[in-house]
């Protein structure tokens, strides 16, 4: 059978390309690096939310367990997330915990690998350990060792997408 050689190159090519890409999938699957998929289902009634315990305002942001670990409440609506600014140790186990009243919304973190979609309907629970000398990578420094990032939308969600975001500010660990 007679192939052109042109079209023998192209096999090639397009060969590579999903061998690039089925290699891609294995490595992040299987490569020990932190990426994890949505650890929990768990359905909220998005139109109740500031009438629910949790994700009422009075009650987001940050609280400290018993066990020192840390749980972040927030709120991701049009267009930004509530409360405007998270204080958080680093080297810490911190649980954030994302609900949205509105539209599907993003969130990601520089320098962590806090990245997940907030679904209309559900809790997005992201459990991680914010590593100090990462973020310090990306983030701007303020005067007590405090590290500043932003904290921003992915999910294109309306016309003022492009101004969601709101702030994290990492702190040293104490003692
Ligand atoms: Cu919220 Cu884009």
């Amino acid at each position: 059978m007679h192939v052109d050689p042109l079209e023998k190159k192209w096999v090639w090519i397009a060969s590579i390309m999903v061998a690039i890409m089925l290699g891609s999938i294995f490595y992040t699957a299987f490569a020990p690096i932190r990426m994890h998929p949505p650890s929990n289902v768990e359905a909220i009634d998005s139109t109740q939310l500031h009438l629910s315990e949790e994700f009422a305002e009075d009650n987001l942001g940050v609280k400290t367990n018993p066990d020192g670990s840390v749980t972040v409440t927030v709120v991701a609506g049009r267009y930004g997330f509530y409360p405007q600014e998270i204080v958080v140790p680093a080297d810490t186990p911190v649980k954030f915990r994302f609900a949205t009243p509105d539209v599907l919304h993003g969130l990601h973190v520089p320098g962590t690998n806090v990245d997940t979609m907030v679904i209309p309907g559900y809790v997005s629970e992201v459990n991680t350990v914010i590593n100090y000398d990462t973020v310090a990578k990306v983030a701007v420094k303020d005067g007590n060792g405090g590290l500043r990032v932003p904290l921003y939308c992915n999910e294109y969600c309306g016309l003022g997408h492009h101004f969601m975001w709101s702030r994290l500010v990492v702190t040293p660990k104490q003692g």
